[in-house]
């Protein structure tokens, strides 16, 4: 039987509404497509049953009914399409939860990071194994042959100076053995190295050195050093200034050049203080030379057959430099509001 426009408008709405809480509701896909039958099937859901009603309207009533239909049909299918998002996103979340065990140990995130001294040692000792440095080590409580002897430095010499130094009072003194101490610089390891291995030698030693300088802005009694060593047939001052200037480079990530200034160490001949320009403003760097052919002797190398240079860098200094900081304290004050900048 043929509707009246009011009947088939009465109908729509009804549909719109029972169709939209029948998605709604739909609590998993099985259910979802059934309603999708149902409601807006092609061959006999109530959307096609309206269709047909609609076709039979008088004529004068059609565009008007028309437009509602459209309208309606419309509204219905954005509501289908919503239930399909909604049961997506639960069967999402259920699947994941499905995935959690709560039984595994939790991850900790990393906690704080490197502090600025550390970082720039992994850079330098980075630096330097790409131009085929390894590392060596040495003890920090030394004997006075790798401190100063085989250094060269001899026994009525002023840096042996106990005023100088940190001695120490050491069960191995105490029990008759020689004087012990703090190592005023890593050159103590190039001794090390020497003895215990034959040339070709291309090692860099890094760490801490303890001297009793009074605190200031650019001093400190505890800091850290980079010693580099080279020894092989042939090694000139031209190959130092090479390896300091890749080294200076690399770390301030731009064009430096080196200064060598004539200056004294017992255990280099000739001896220089190394200043590297960076920003239009020349840096002390630290000390460098070619190894004393009685420090070759001492360790039992032929100087007639291998030469060598050595240089010893304030790793503290670099760093300063590096970041702009004016005092060196800061580094061993640990107030976090600091070490966080870095
Ligand atoms: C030496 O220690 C030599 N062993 C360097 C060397 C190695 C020369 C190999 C030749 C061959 P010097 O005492 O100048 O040299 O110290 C080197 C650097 O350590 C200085 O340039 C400075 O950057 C740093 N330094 C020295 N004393 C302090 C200090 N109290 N606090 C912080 N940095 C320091």
């Amino acid at each position: 039987m043929a509707m009246t426009l009011q009947e088939f408008v009465t109908q729509l709405e009804l549909f719109r509404l029972e169709a939209g809480r029948a998605f709604a509701s739909a609590g998993d896909r099985a259910a979802l497509e059934a309603a999708r039958i149902e409601w807006l099937g092609a061959r006999s859901g109530r959307l096609k049953q309206l269709q047909k009603a609609l076709g039979q309207l008088p004529p004068v009533d059609r565009p008007q009914a028309g437009q509602r239909f459209h309208q309606v049909r419309q509204e219905v299918q954005q509501a289908f399409e919503a239930a399909q998002d909604r049961l997506a996103a639960q069967q999402k979340t259920a699947a994941a939860a499905e995935l959690f065990d709560p039984t595994v140990p939790g991850l900790r995130p990393p906690l704080g990071h490197l502090h600025p001294i550390t970082q720039t040692i992994e850079q330098l000792k980075e630096i330097m194994g790409r131009l085929g440095f390894s590392l060596a080590d040495g003890p920090e409580v030394e004997d006075e042959w790798h401190n100063f002897e085989a250094l060269n430095i001899p026994p009525e010499h002023p840096a042996r100076d106990p005023l100088d130094n940190f001695y120490l009072a050491t069960a191995c003194q105490l029990a008759g053995g020689g004087p012990m101490l703090l190592r005023s610089q890593t050159s103590t390891v190039q001794i090390r190295v020497m003895e215990r291995q034959k040339p070709p030698v291309r090692i860099i030693a890094v760490g801490r050195v303890y001297r009793p300088d009074t605190p200031d802005q650019t001093h400190s009694p505890m800091f850290h050093q980079i010693e580099g060593l080279m020894v092989d047939r042939h090694v000139t001052m031209a190959d130092l200034k090479s390896v300091l200037r890749m080294l200076g480079m690399s770390y301030f990530h731009a064009q430096v050049h080196i200064r060598f200034r004539p200056s004294f160490f017992p255990f280099t001949e000739p001896s220089v203080e190394i200043d590297m320009s960076w920003q239009g403003r020349w840096i002390e760097m630290g000390g460098a030379g070619m190894v004393d052919p009685n420090v070759l002797r001492a360790v039992g190398y032929d100087p007639e057959q291998v030469s060598g240079f050595a240089f010893g860098l304030g790793i503290e200094r670099l760093c300063m430099r590096q970041h702009g900081i004016d005092d060196i304290r800061e580094f061993f004050r640990n107030d976090v509001r600091f070490l966080q900048q870095f």
